[in-house]
């Protein structure tokens, strides 16, 4: 192996072993069995930006970046798309949507290298130049929430839709989504 590379290779190894590190003492978990470390990391980055969290946050979960493609956060930050939003009115001055922009293009699914957050990557298929782009149309959300029945969601009142993921993944705005965490509301938790 050329030394340069076997060099690199050791600075990266030693990268992610204080890296991992970090991360157990931030979940504070000393004495415990290294799974459960896994189990509180977030697989997906939480959203973090304060005034996104404020204002796109208000009527669902604030969405972590890291579940949409930019060019998908692209289209529904533009400003007569915000004024016409999924049906509401969620409009906002330009300057703050300039921020926002930035904060959501750096932190998307495409450029992430996060795998579970990759997955989203795909934008969903089918949709049309004057539809909104939508997490719940990508392919990889619709081959994991294919199996659960509309009485759970749309026709269920406490749910109500796909979107309100916080309904169902009880540690969404911590971003965990494990299957072990699941808590339908008004039904309870999820069993495979
Ligand atoms: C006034 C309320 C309101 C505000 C504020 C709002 N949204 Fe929404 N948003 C909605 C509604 C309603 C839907 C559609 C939900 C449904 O279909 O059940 C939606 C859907 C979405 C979706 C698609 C979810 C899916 O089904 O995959 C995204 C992404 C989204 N909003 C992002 C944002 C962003 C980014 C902001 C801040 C700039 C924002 N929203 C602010 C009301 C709002
Ligand atoms: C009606 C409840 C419900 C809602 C709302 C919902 N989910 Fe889920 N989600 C589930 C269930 C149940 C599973 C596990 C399905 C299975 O058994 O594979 C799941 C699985 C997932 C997974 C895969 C987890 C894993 O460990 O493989 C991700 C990621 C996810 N959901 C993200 C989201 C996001 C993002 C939203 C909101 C846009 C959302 N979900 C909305 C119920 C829901």
């Amino acid at each position: 192996m050329p030394k340069r590379l076997y060099i690199s290779l050791l600075a990266l190894t030693a990268l992610l072993l204080v890296t991992a590190g970090t991360a157990v003492v931030a979940a504070g978990g000393e004495g415990r069995d290294w799974r459960s470390w896994l189990r509180v990391m977030p697989n997906i980055a939480p959203a973090s930006h304060p005034a996104y969290i404020e204002e796109c946050g208000s009527c669902h979960l604030a969405y972590p970046p890291g579940v949409l493609p930019a060019e998908s956060w692209s289209r529904i930050l533009a400003p007569e798309a915000l004024a016409d939003h999924y049906g509401d009115d969620a409009w906002l001055p330009e300057a703050l949507v300039a921020e926002l922009r930035a904060y959501l293009m750096s932190n998307a699914a495409d450029g992430s290298a996060r795998i579970r957050e990759r997955a989203f990557a795909v934008p969903g298929e089918g949709q049309s130049e004057s539809s909104l782009p939508r997490i719940t149309e990508t392919p990889y959300f619709v081959r994991k929430h294919n199996g659960i029945p509309a009485r759970l969601v749309t026709d269920n009142p406490e749910v109500g839709s796909f979107s309100q993921c916080n309904r169902c993944h009880i540690g969404a705005d911590t971003g965990v989504f494990d299957e072990s965490q699941i808590d339908i509301q008004g039904f309870g938790p999820w069993k495979d």
